[in-house]
């Protein structure tokens, strides 16, 4: 039994389904994170935002995009999210365009962008077992979110202890600065460290918080460990035997994002893995349950 923090704890194999279940039903919509449920994900995977009147919002995009958006009163596609208010934002239809990319993908026609307040009611009432993994959304490069970074880590943890998930949840960004300040805001609450190959670990990275790449640390597992991070979240390519032992060595687990392909959700698996992010958390289960791992979801 692995003594590292998180849903593997309790000797679970932890299949996520990405922004709800995006391979399933149209991302980041009450009906997507139903569908994680209905197929017996064990955690969920989100984004969150700030309005421009503070309300924390599940959206992945900086901008409303004309592929997934469609006004239905003033045009609102192009706009940045922490442009508009709730009011605002709840006047776009996030559910009526699929994704070429994802073949099968169900529509949900009418759908609002929600709240995390309302995601976390509608999986409470679901699935209450689930756990969260909240990708906090700041880009460090940008001023703008640089500046709204605390209120909106705030707003999350409020919203964390409101509906009584602090305990079954991490805090996940690729701005390692978030970890940081919510290890000082809520030490109890996991923190899990995003990690994209060629982007997050080189000098001069911005996205590294108070560790520098070559200088305080020269390996990605220990400038996670270094900002407080439980979790090691990289992108799947860059997951090996290798990268897993030397991250369980400093402690960490593993969390791999975004598997989608049969043989590389079982690549990654037999890896040693402690979970995984994926679009299709259907395909995902079948597949792990088909391995030799004894902590595979029933
Ligand atoms: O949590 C992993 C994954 O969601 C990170 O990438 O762009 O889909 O938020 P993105
Ligand atoms: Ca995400």
């Amino acid at each position: 039994m692995t003594a590292r923090p998180g849903p593997w704890a309790s000797g679970r194999f932890d299949v996520e389904g990405h922004r709800g279940a995006k391979g399933l039903v149209v991302e980041n919509t009450l009906a997507s994170f139903a569908a994680a449920y209905a197929v017996g994900a064990t955690g969920v995977e989100l984004d969150v935002r700030l309005t421009a009147d503070g309300h924390v919002v599940v959206w992945h995009d900086t901008e409303l995009l004309p592929h997934k958006c469609v006004s239905t009163g003033p045009d609102l596609v192009g706009a940045r999210v922490d442009d508009l208010t709730l009011d605002q934002l709840r006047t776009v239809d996030v559910g009526s365009l699929t994704l070429p990319e994802c073949p099968g993908q169900k529509p949900d026609p009418g759908a609002r962008i929600s709240t995390l307040s309302e995601v976390l009611a509608h999986g409470v009432e679901h699935a209450p077992g689930v756990w969260w993994t909240i990708e906090i959304k700041v880009d460090p490069r940008d001023a703008r979110e640089v500046a709204a970074r605390r209120q909106l880590l705030e707003g999350v943890l409020a919203d964390l202890h409101e509906h009584g998930v602090e305990g079954q949840c991490f805090v996940h960004s690729f701005d390692w600065a978030v970890l940081e300040l919510s290890a000082g805001l809520a030490p109890d609450v996991l923190r899990s460290a995003l990690v994209e190959s060629s982007v997050t670990w080189h000098p001069g990275s911005p996205l590294t918080g108070s560790v520098v790449p070559g200088e305080t640390h020269h390996d990605v597992c220990d400038g996670a460990v270094a900002v407080g991070a439980h979790v090691i979240s990289p992108d799947h390519a860059m997951v090996d035997v290798a990268f897993v032992e030397r991250a369980h060595d400093a402690g960490l687990a593993v969390l791999p994002w975004t598997v989608n392909e049969p043989a590389r959700i079982v690549e990654v698996v037999e890896a040693g893995v402690d979970g995984l992010v994926t679009d299709y958390p259907d395909r995902a289960l079948a597949l792990v349950a088909s391995t030799q791992r004894a902590d595979a979801p029933a």
